[in-house]
């Protein structure tokens, strides 16, 4: 019988965790799972934990403990690291959303298991040493995220590729002026009309900080200059990325709007399996397929993620915490959406970059400029 792929998940409540999981359903011949990580929805976990039984279940939460299951319960960053540390792992599915996700990475990465990254945060907080810990240790890093999981399925040879070409769905506001913008009620922000995720990538989606994020992320995973990082709108989320060759030829990855075939095929890597997949792709039924520039007036973050791409060092660093903090101000009410990406374009101005940070000045600049936006946030909202 063929040996099952042993695997972990951190943030396995959320979007992207609980999509892992009903591929892993699909495919329980191929998987067997280690660990399972949530933060503070101790009730799905526990659910989770009877599906699933993995060998530990690790949580955030102060005052709730998961309880009549066989695992091993843990608890916080400690119980993350003991997780990303454990070498029974073929792979660990990094689900978490923002900076959590960047020591349970590095701790993987450390113990050379391969990660399959949905986490775009910690690519963009440190990805300069992700990346090249990873090549130290021989350890192979998947994009979960569609449009890097795109590119990384059209790529043979980088060195042959003059231009990767990121598709965006242009959000909720991609057809609203910036008046109406500016007017957005949180649950306007959080109406995406393509994908259903967690809330903090949804604001991202809705400023098209995400995509700005994902340009820094691209530039780490495939190791391309910004300059030749394009961005290009694309209402119906079908074509999630493309690369131009040398010679012209351009090669687009497919599908059907759905995570499941992205975390698949990162989960999966090298191989394919049949899996989730419910509906064969049909170019007749789909009928068109729109492309347009898009509106850098209207959604400066794009202009602010490329700046801070070309400045380095910890600059991403910089954007990364104050847009975290800005978005967390914007779901409580605190500041309006336009201001999400105002603070973060200030935050960068009086930002002093520190090149070839260490991680621990990578640790520092968050937490400071963290403390910052907080404090400008409160000038804000008052
Ligand atoms: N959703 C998508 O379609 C999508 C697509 C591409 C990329 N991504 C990226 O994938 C990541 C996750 O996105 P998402 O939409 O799945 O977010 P989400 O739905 O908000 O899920 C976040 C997960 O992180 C967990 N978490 C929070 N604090 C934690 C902690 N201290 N320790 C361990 N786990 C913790 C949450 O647990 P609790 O809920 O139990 O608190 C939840 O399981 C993000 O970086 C996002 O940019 C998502």
């Amino acid at each position: 019988m063929e040996k099952k792929r042993k695997i972990s998940i951190i943030g396995s409540t959320g979007s992207i965790g609980t999509q892992a999981l009903e591929v892993i359903e699909k495919l329980s011949d191929k998987f067997e799972i280690i660990a399972l990580a949530g933060g503070s929805n101790v009730e799905l976990l526990e659910h989770q934990a009877k599906k699933f039984s993995p060998k530990y279940l690790c949580h955030n939460a102060k005052d709730k403990t998961p309880s009549g299951l066989s695992a091993e319960i843990l608890h916080g960053e400690e119980g993350l690291e003991q997780i990303c540390s454990n070498k029974e792992n073929d792979i660990i599915l990094v689900a978490c959303s923002g900076k959590i996700g960047l020591k349970p990475t590095l701790k993987a990465i450390k113990n050379g298991i391969d990660i399959a990254l949905a986490n775009k945060e910690t690519l963009v907080m440190a990805g300069d040493i992700v990346m090249q810990k990873a090549c130290e240790n021989g350890v192979k890093i998947i994009p979960v995220d569609s449009e890097h999981c795109a590119i990384h399925q059209c790529i043979k040879d980088i060195k042959q590729v003059d231009k990767l070409i990121i598709t965006a769905s242009g959000g909720p506001f991609l057809h609203k002026s910036r008046e109406e913008m500016q007017k957005a009620t949180v649950k306007e922000a959080l109406s995406h009309p393509r994908w259903h995720m967690g809330k903090k990538i949804t604001v991202d989606s809705a400023t098209l900080m995400n995509k700005g994020l994902e340009i820094i992320e691209a530039h780490h995973l495939f190791g391309m200059d910004y300059d030749d990082i394009e961005v290009v709108v694309h209402p119906q989320s079908i074509v999630h990325s493309a690369i131009e060759y040398k010679d012209g030829s351009v090669i687009a990855q497919l599908g059907l709007p759905s995570m499941h075939i992205p975390i698949q095929y990162a989960i999966s890597y090298p191989e394919r399996f049949e899996g989730i997949k419910s509906k064969s792709f049909s170019f007749a039924e789909i009928a068109r397929l729109d492309f347009e520039k898009p509106d850098f007036e209207k959604f400066p973050a794009l202009n602010l993620a490329y700046h801070a791409g070309k400045t380095g060092g910890s600059a991403t660093t910089c954007l990364n915490a104050a847009n975290e903090e800005a978005v967390f101000a914007f779901l409580d009410g605190k500041i309006t959406l336009c201001k999400i990406v105002d603070i973060v374009e200030k935050m960068l101005s009086e930002h002093k970059v520190i090149q070839n940070p260490s991680i621990d000045e990578i640790f520092e600049v968050d937490r400071e400029v963290r403390e910052k936006t907080q404090n400008n946030i409160r000038k804000f909202s008052n």
